[in-house]
């Protein structure tokens, strides 16, 4: 913010000597017309008289004297502001460029944060359903239908932080979910492509909000180890041992039972169908949900299905699917043996809008206990020798896939 201030000063600066040129100019200009009408005199005498090309003019010595110094005096000057003015306009110009390309971000970020508001302050109430300031929160009431239509139950989804959501998609992934919303879910079509009330500038304007509010990668991966640790009940701080299969499990469900971020860093939410909404209120109470909740880890909702034989296995060795639940889906992108993308797997450990490696929000601990619990879903197949404690395989050096295996 800091950093940003002496060029929005610079652009109010050139506004506000713009503007005083500007009264300048007009004030002149009355004060021309007010004089030449006062001037004026009354037509007197014959054209031929008093013609002005017929009075006599200044002779030589004044022409040539004071009053050709004044008019070469004043071309001089003029020339001299001229020499210098675009000089010195040329050099503020940068300046001035920096000056307005940050108050433009300012005014999207500031219409965003109107648009993210409560009703009752004329926004579209984000805030309602992900928190405030997009933290994490429950969505109203959502119906549940049977095969009729018929009512089924009301629940209470939990709505994902969103204060991490630029940690895991790129800015065109969740332009994508801003304007088409998630179909079967409580999150609505915003953008007038979708269907929605907003402009496709009102939706870059709540990404630059959204923009401002992210957390840091190391925030988010703080907040994400803490939340583990209270589900496995670790005291704050302890060591987490990566290799134990439930930690790996409670990865997969992170925060969906204890509302931590919206259930944000969970793979359930999108994984598992019913998960959202499995550990929340229902109405009526007695309602048989057993066509909504209770499916086994990855038994596919948003996401596709993990578990055995439904789906070919997509990754021959661990580091492959590390690598993929690191990076995420890219929209039309190869992942694995035969995956095309769509953009909607998010990158957990590899922030995709920045060119730094890593920057995510889950540790590679986390990337890897992850990995080993999904594989050992896969059911028919052996997971991916996930026995035992691996070391941590290194970073990759760049957020690209690698295809793996036989070509
Ligand atoms: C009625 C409640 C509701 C409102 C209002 C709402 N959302 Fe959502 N939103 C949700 C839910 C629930 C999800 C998660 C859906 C799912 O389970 O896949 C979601 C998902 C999202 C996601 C994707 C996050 C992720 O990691 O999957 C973004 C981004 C988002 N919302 C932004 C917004 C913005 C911006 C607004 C305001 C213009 C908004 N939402 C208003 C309920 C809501
Ligand atoms: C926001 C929703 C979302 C979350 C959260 C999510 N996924 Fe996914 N995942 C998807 C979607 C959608 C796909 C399908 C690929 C695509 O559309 O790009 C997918 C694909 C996958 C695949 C490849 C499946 C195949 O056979 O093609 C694996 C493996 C996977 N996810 C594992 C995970 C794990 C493990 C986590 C948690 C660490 C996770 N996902 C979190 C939405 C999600």
């Amino acid at each position: 913010m800091i950093a940003v201030l002496p060029s929005l000063l610079a652009a109010s600066t050139v506004k506000s000597v713009g503007a005083v040129v500007a009264v300048l100019t007009l004030i002149g200009f009355v004060v021309y017309v007010v004089v030449n009408i006062r001037s004026g005199r009354d037509e007197i005498g014959s054209e031929i008289e008093l013609a002005p090309n017929r009075k006599p003019y200044y002779p030589d010595e004044v022409l040539e004297g004071p009053r050709l110094t004044r008019a070469l005096s004043t071309g001089l000057v003029l020339l001299a502001i001229s020499a210098l003015g675009l000089p010195l306009y040329w050099l503020n110009e940068p300046s001035r460029q920096d000056g307005a390309i940050a108050q433009f971000d300012a005014t999207f970020v500031e219409r965003g944060s109107l648009l993210f508001a409560p009703t009752a302050d004329g926004g579209y109430n984000c805030a309602g359903c992900h928190g405030p300031g997009g933290t994490g929160g429950v969505a109203p009431p959502f119906t549940l239908t049977g095969a009729e239509g018929q009512f089924v139950a009301a629940v209470t989804w939990k709505a994902p932080a969103i204060n991490t959501v630029l940690l895991r998609f790129s800015e065109e992934e969740v332009r994508d979910v801003l304007v088409y919303g998630r179909p079967g879910s409580p999150m609505p079509a915003w953008g007038a492509l979708g269907g929605g009330p907003l402009t496709s500038q009102q939706i870059d304007e709540l990404i630059a909000y959204l923009g401002s509010i992210q957390l840091t990668s190391t925030e988010a991966k703080t907040q994400s180890e803490e939340a583990l640790r209270v589900q496995l009940g670790l005291e704050p701080g302890a060591l987490i041992d990566y290799t134990d299969p439930a930690v790996g499990k409670a990865i997969f469900n992170l925060g969906l039972a204890t509302g931590t971020a919206g259930g944000s860093y969970s793979c359930a939410r999108c994984h598992t169908k019913g998960a959202s909404y499995r550990d929340g209120d229902v109405s009526p109470a007695n309602a048989d949900l057993s066509n909504y909740i209770d499916f086994t880890d990855g038994s596919g909702a948003n996401g596709f299905a993990l578990t055995s034989g439904l789906v070919p296995r997509q990754f021959l060795t661990l580091d492959a699917l590390i690598q993929f639940l690191r990076s995420g889906s890219k929209y039309g992108v190869l992942y694995g043996q035969r995956g095309v993308g769509s953009g909607r797997m998010p990158g957990l450990g590899d922030n995709p809008n920045t060119p730094e490696a890593d920057d995510g929000m889950f540790t590679d601990g986390m990337l890897r206990a992850a990995a080993c619990y999904e594989s050992s879903l896969e059911g028919d197949v052996p997971p991916l020798g996930c026995k035992g404690s691996l070391p941590i395989p290194p970073a990759p050096q760049s957020g690209t896939l690698t295809m793996t295996g036989e070509r």
